[in-house]
C-alpha cells in the first residue's frame, strides 16, 4: 500500500502536466478505482490534486503538514531517511536518536519533530524549537571513520544546508565557522554533532539540524533578533517544511556518498566557497593575545586557518573571533 502510494507520487512528480488515470493504472498495475482511492488518500494528507476529465491528474501543491508519510513519499534516496520517524512533540530529537542508535537502528535513520521542548544547541545552549516553524531533525550516521574525522561530518553537513538553500531560493547562504548557516549575516540554522566512539572507530554519530524556516520577525526571540533570523524572513516567502526536509535529505545523501568515496577535499572546497569572511581580515583573541588575521580556509581536522599580518599561519580551534556585523561569536 505504502510503496504503491510512493510510486504514485513519483509518477505524478515526473510528469510535466497531467497524467491519465489509465497510465497510472498501467504503470502501477492497479485498477482505475484503486488509483482514485489513492488520490483521495493523498488529498486527505494535504496534497492538492487537480483532476481534469480526459486529461488526468496533476499535483498542484504539497502538504505542509508533516507526517512520516508526507516526508517519505517522493523521497528518492537510497538510504537517507528510508527509516524515518515523525513526532509532534519531543524533548530533543538528539536524545531519541541516541536511544535508537543503542537499539541498533540503521545508518540514515532520521527523527523529525514539530516541536522540541528541550532543544539542545552547541556548548550546552538551549535551542528554541517552536511548533511547526522550523526543521528540528536528527540523523543517525554510522560512518567507518576514526573519531578524529568526526568534525568533517559537521563541516560536510553545513555545505549540504548551504547548497539546499541556494538551490531552493535566490538567497546567498554563508557558513560561519565552524557550522552556523547565515543569511544576510544572521543565523538561520545550526548543527549539533554528538558522537559515540570506541578506540579508533566511530560507533555512531547523531547529527542534529535546527533550521528556522517559517518564523516571522515577531516570532524570533527578542534577545537574539539582532543575530538570528528565518528563511521566511530573509526570502520574503513561506517555505514548505516537508519539501525542505526532503531536499536536505537528498542533498545529504549525495554529498555524504561522495565524501566517503573521494574524501574531504571536495567538502573543503565547497565549505570555503560558502565560508563567511574567508579571505577577509578579522580580529582574533585567545587567552594569551589579540591579533588581526585573514581567514584563509579550513583544515582536515576542522580547524580554521588564519594568516597574520606578518604572514604566519595559525590553526584555530577555540579562539574567539570578532566577526563584526551582528556581533555574533563562535
Ligand atoms: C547550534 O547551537 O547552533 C546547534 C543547534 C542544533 C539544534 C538541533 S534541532 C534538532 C536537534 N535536536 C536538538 O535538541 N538539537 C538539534
Amino acid at each position: 500500500m505504502e510503496s504503491t502510494r510512493k510510486q504514485l507520487i513519483e509518477l505524478l512528480e515526473k510528469q510535466e502536466g497531467y497524467i491519465s488515470g489509465q497510465q497510472l493504472s498501467d504503470s502501477l498495475q492497479i485498477s482505475r478505482t484503486a488509483v482514485w482511492k489513492h488520490m483521495n488518500e493523498l488529498k486527505k494528507d494535504g496534497y492538492e490534486i487537480e483532476a481534469v476529465q480526459r486529461k488526468g491528474y496533476k499535483i498542484v501543491s504539497y502538504p505542509d503538514k508533516i507526517s512520516t508519510n508526507t516526508l517519505q513519499w517522493g523521497l528518492d534516496t537510497k538510504w537517507m531517511g528510508q527509516n524515518l520517524y515523525h513526532y509532534d512533540q519531543v524533548e530533543s530529537t538528539q536524545q531519541i536518536v541516541h536511544e535508537m542508535a543503542k537499539q541498533g537502528m540503521p545508518h540514515g535513520t532520521v527523527v523529525v519533530a514539530d516541536e522540541q521542548v528541550r532543544g539542545k544547541g552547541r556548548m550546552a545552549r538551549n535551542w528554541h524549537s517552536p511548533k511547526g516553524k522550523g526543521i528540528w531533525m536528527s540523523i543517525l550516521l554510522r560512518p567507518n571513520l576514526p573519531p578524529i574525522q568526526a568534525p568533517q561530518l559537521t563541516l560536510m553537513a553545513a555545505t549540504v544546508l548551504a547548497k539546499m538553500i541556494s538551490e531552493e531560493s535566490d538567497l546567498k547562504p554563508q557558513i560561519k565557522w565552524p557550522n552556523d548557516l547565515l543569511v544576510h549575516h544572521k543565523k538561520v540554522s545550526g548543527i549539533l554533532t554528538e558522537m559515540q566512539a570506541e578506540h579508533d572507530q566511530i560507533q555512531y554519530v547523531v547529527l542534529g539540524i535546527g533550521m528556522n524556516v517559517n518564523q516571522d520577525l515577531s516570532e524570533i526571540q527578542q534577545e537574539i533578533s539582532h543575530k538570528a533570523s528565518s528563511l521566511k524572513i530573509e526570502s520574503g516567502s513561506h517555505w514548505s517544511i516537508p519539501k525542505t526536509i526532503q531536499s536536505i535529505l537528498r542533498q545529504f545523501e549525495i554529498t555524504y556518498d561522495q565524501y566517503v568515496k573521494e574524501g574531504f577535499q571536495q567538502v573543503k572546497k565547497e565549505w570555503e566557497r560558502y565560508g563567511y569572511k574567508i579571505g577577509e581580515e578579522v580580529t582574533i583573541s585567545t587567552m594569551k593575545k589579540t591579533w588581526e588575521a585573514t581567514l584563509i580556509g579550513i583544515e582536515p581536522d576542522g580547524a580554521l586557518k588564519a594568516r597574520d599580518r606578518s604572514g604566519n599561519e595559525e590553526k584555530l580551534y577555540s579562539a574567539e573571533i570578532h566577526w563584526g556585523e551582528g556581533g555574533y561569536h563562535a
